[in-house]
Formats: structure tokens, C-alpha cells, sequence
């Protein structure tokens, strides 16, 4: 079958599959490896995906997709396979994560804007040459007083669509991620207003620059109290509310939204989505592209020890499979194990 965007981007979201985010940068799975006390070498975190990737059940039938970061798809297992060839072999599809971090906005104190388009052509012809047929730029939008910012909104959805436009040339499906934060003290409605400007922003700018949306997937965060407010909402009102502001947003082209977990706890992140796939009536799939609601119990199960690789990968599997599940609205509590 010759591949296209849509048929990528279809096999993103395919039934029951989801995203693995693996893509964290050396900064950021150093900070993740601290909590385990290893040290980010370059063979640790070739060891740790290695372990990940090679988990075959939950490869072969929950993960469509696995975002990597520019080290790691160069990277070559114990065996000398390359890891994106382990990725392959279990049906998966490599993608790369292409933005350059989100750095302090000039003139606008308190909000980040998204770097990385300098040079983007170039480097995704190479990610394309390596293997990578999608990929993933995160915006990220905070809720404090007085900000976001229409600029901040403005500038970081320009630089999506920017990005989008290219990785469709280079015939890489864009994963766009404009990340609302959990991190403040605001209420779930504050989340739901800034999502939907931000979103109602996003698609705007898409259309301008041409972006297929048909070959396009959406990365947003759920919309859900900051993780400070007094008052957290119960699933039902985070599923209602999420589905309510992108129904009024989200064009019904999108094949699909993966959520990013964002600090939900692992079984949050996972009954959130659930819900969501239970109520239903949306016309998207709706799935998951969790780094830390999947990653958090094997990178804590392996611990950094050879010998405890088995039980990462039991670790990771179970995770997989409750979030593939919930991609289908068929999680039930009582499937997850006794603490
Ligand atoms: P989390 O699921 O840990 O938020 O990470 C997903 C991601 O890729 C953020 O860019």
C-alpha cells in the first residue's frame, strides 16, 4: 500500500492503540533518572527504550507510535539492531520529536514561546531518511494572573502551523501539541476558556498555512483543574468539559486527539480517557500519547538494573494495556492491579 499522511496518521490512531512519548530530551530523562538514582549516561538511556521498545505484546498490539528524541533514533540496541528497527519489527511506527524546547518570550515575562524552526527543512528530510514518519512540536501555554497573553497564544500557534506545513512537505505527519499547563491554582472552567482560545487560535493558523488537516494529529492536554486548585473535578465533568470545548473547536478532519498526560497520576490519565470513550459522539478518535502515565511505573520497576528488565517490561505492559483499553472505552478499575 503506498503510504500517505492520512493512511500514517489513520494507523496513529488505529483501534485500541496509543502513543508512546519517549522522546524526552537529555534534560528532562536526566531529571527522571535522578528519581531512580542513575545516572543519565548515553548506554543508560539506550538500556532503558531498549527495554521499552522490546516489550513485544505491548509493541505489537497497543503502541501505534513512538516518539523519539534526536539521540535516541540513532541509537543502536545491545545487539546492534538499530532502535528504530526494534520499533519497526513490532508494527510500530518511528516518529521524532522536532522542536527545540520552549524558551522565555521576549517582552511577555512569565511565557515561553517554541524555537526549532531555523534549519526544520533540512533536518526533517534526515529524520525522514532515518525512519521517522511523524512527528511532534510542543507549544507550551501557562495559566497565571494576567497571562496567557493574546501575543504568547499568537506567537507559539504560528510556530505550529510553521512546523506542520513543513512536516507535511517532507511527508511526516505532525503531531501538533499546544499544552495547556496543569501546574497552577486555576479552576477547571479558566482551563476550558484558555484551551478553547488557544485551540480556536491553533486551526485558524493551520488553515492559513495550508496544513492538510486529514494528514495532521492533535496532541492537547485534557481540560482539567490546575494541580494547586482546591476544587479537582470529577472524570465526568473533565470528559464533558474536554469533549465540549473540541467539539467547538477541533475540525472534524483531525483523524485523531492523543492526549499528553501532563502529571496526571497513571490511573487518572487513563480513566479520564476512558470516559470520554465511553460517552462518545465526537467524530474523532480519541487516544493517548502518555510519557510519564506510562513510563513512570517500569522506569520505577526496572530501577536501572539488568536484572530487573523483565519486570520493567510487566511494568510497561500492564500500563499499555489499561491505556489501550481506555482508547476503546473498555477500562474498568477493577482491572488495574492492588497497590
Ligand atoms: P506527558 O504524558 O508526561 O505529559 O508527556 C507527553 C509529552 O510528550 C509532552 O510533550
Amino acid at each position: 500500500m503506498t503510504e500517505t499522511l492520512e493512511s500514517i496518521a489513520q494507523a496513529m490512531v488505529a483501534p485500541g492503540k496509543g502513543i508512546l512519548a519517549a522522546d524526552e530530551s537529555s534534560g528532562t530523562i536526566k531529571k527522571r533518572f535522578d528519581t531512580i538514582n542513575l545516572e543519565s549516561t548515553e548506554n543508560a538511556r539506550r538500556d532503558y527504550r531498549e527495554m521499552l521498545f522490546r516489550t513485544t505484546e505491548a509493541m505489537q498490539h497497543c503502541i501505534s507510535g513512538v516518539i523519539l528524541y534526536d539521540e535516541t533514533i540513532r541509537q543502536k540496541a545491545k545487539d546492534g539492531t538499530s532502535l528504530v528497527d526494534l520499533i519497526k519489527q513490532a508494527g510500530s511506527i518511528p516518529g521524532i520529536k522536532v522542536d527545540a524546547g520552549a524558551k522565555p518570550m521576549a517582552g511577555h515575562p512569565g511565557e515561553l514561546v517554541t524555537e526549532g524552526l531555523d534549519g526544520l527543512r533540512e533536518r526533517l528530510a534526515e529524520y525522514y531518511d532515518l525512519g521517522a514518519r511523524f512527528a511532534k512540536w510542543r507549544a507550551v501555554i501557562d495559566i497565571a494572573d494576567g497571562i496567557p497573553t493574546a501575543g504568547c497564544i499568537e506567537a507559539n500557534v504560528e510556530a505550529l502551523a510553521r512546523y506542520a506545513a513543513l512536516c507535511q512537505e517532507a511527508m511526516i505527519v505532525p503531531i501538533v501539541e499546544p499544552e495547556v499547563l496543569m501546574d497552577g491554582g486555576h479552576d477547571i472552567d479558566r482551563c476550558a476558556e484558555v484551551t478553547e482560545a488557544t485551540l480556536r487560535a491553533l486551526f485558524s493558523r493551520l488553515a492559513a498555512h495550508r496544513v492538510k488537516l486529514e494528514g495532521t494529529i492533535l496532541k492537547p492536554n485534557m481540560v482539567i483543574a490546575g494541580k494547586k486548585c482546591p476544587v479537582q473535578a470529577s472524570t465526568a465533568e473533565i470528559a464533558d468539559k474536554t469533549i465540549a470545548v473540541f467539539k467547538r473547536t477541533v475540525p472534524a478532519a483531525i483523524p485523531g486527539i492523543v492526549y499528553l498526560s501532563g502529571g496526571q497520576s497513571d490511573v487518572d490519565a487513563t480513566a479520564n480517557l476512558n470516559t470520554m470513550n465511553e460517552m462518545g459522539g465526537f467524530p474523532w478518535k480519541m487516544s493517548f500519547s502518555y510519557g510519564r502515565a506510562l513510563q513512570a511505573a517500569p522506569l520505577k520497576a526496572w530501577g536501572g538494573k539488568a536484572e530487573n528488565e523483565a519486570a520493567g517490561q510487566a511494568a510497561f505492559l500492564h500500563r499499555a494495556k489499561m491505556n489501550s483499553f481506555a482508547a476503546m472505552g473498555k477500562w474498568q478499575a477493577s482491572m488495574e492491579k492492588p497497590a
